[in-house]
């Protein structure tokens, strides 16, 4: 790298402009309101919101609490609700993206604060276990000690790829302006992961979801607000696959069946690699 270049590069890396944070502000222990406390950051070029949330608690307010973990996209942890739209922390760009002197950072919304920007999100995993987000099989012995695989063809996997990316951040729900008037609408994550597997075929669960999916509270219950996919930072597009899910039910309803796809034969005089590790003893029964 040139002089130059290294000089353009550290004037680059060192440009910051001064950003004013409203942060959202509640400790139960304490507050029996919440409030807004004002941070000015000089933010770096290239921060993200989480880098600045970083920012003010190891200098300038240690008591603020926040909730994340990878940094990248990948754990859903860091979803709160800035300027107005939820997002994750770590994906939004303070300078680029925002192009705000001031950024109000909040929780996500419909959900319990359990303090500052960290929502309680166990409505959210509660829904999702409700539709039994995984692969069942009605043989039960099978589906304990599997005797081989289910094959499944590419065109099969791209029908609910697009829905497995779902990293369970909550921001769908949080946008969501049916879980703000119904708590017991299932929300976009749950009924989005209901179609991932009801739609796998290598699922013979939908029977098992039905009750829960087919229901005032379940897939019949959104207004197709579209504002789950706006929110999506994944491209899930959970609006998209309730509408898919509604298409199920009522062609279910009309007596569609699908056997799910067979345990694979094992191919004749294949045998198995001496080099290839066996996989280590299970460690839940
Ligand atoms: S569907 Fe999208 S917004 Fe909703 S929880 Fe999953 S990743 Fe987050
Ligand atoms: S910290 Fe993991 S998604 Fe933001």
């Amino acid at each position: 790298m040139s002089e130059e270049k290294k000089a353009d590069y550290k004037s680059n890396f060192r440009e910051t402009q001064d950003i004013v944070f409203k942060v959202y502000r509640f400790d139960p222990d304490v507050n029996t309101e919440p409030h807004f406390d004002t941070y000015t950051v000089p933010v770096v070029k290239g921060w993200t919101v989480l880098d600045a949330i970083i920012y003010i608690k190891e200098n300038m307010d240690a008591t603020l609490s926040y909730r994340a973990s990878c940094r990248m996209g990948i754990c859903g942890s860091c979803a709160m609700e800035i300027n107005g739209k939820p997002r994750l922390a770590c994906q939004t760009q303070v300078i680029a993206e925002l192009k705000s002197a001031e950024v109000t950072v909040k929780p996500l919304a419909n959900y319990p604060v359990l303090r500052d920007v960290v929502p309680d999100l166990t409505p959210l995993l509660q829904h999702h276990n409700d539709v039994k987000p995984h692969i069942i099989r009605k043989d039960k012995e099978d589906q304990k000690n599997p005797k081989g695989e289910l094959y499944q063809t590419p065109d099969e996997l791209e029908e609910y790829l697009q829905f497995s990316y779902c990293i369970k951040c909550g921001a769908c729900v949080a946008a969501c302006p049916v879980v703000a008037t119904d708590e017991n609408f299932l929300g976009p994550q749950a009924l989005t992961q209901a179609y991932r597997y009801c739609i796998d075929t290598r699922d013979d669960g939908f029977d098992l979801r039905m009750d829960v999916v087919d229901d005032v509270h379940g897939a019949w219950r959104c207004h197709f607000a579209g504002a789950c996919s706006d929110a999506c930072p994944k491209g899930v597009d959970p609006a998209f696959a309730i509408q898919l899910l509604k298409r199920e039910i009522t062609a279910r309803k009309f007596g569609k069946k699908r056997e799910p796809a067979p345990i694979a034969k094992q191919p004749a005089n294949v045998k198995r690699r001496e080099d290839v590790p066996y996989p280590p003893e299970k460690t839940v029964q």
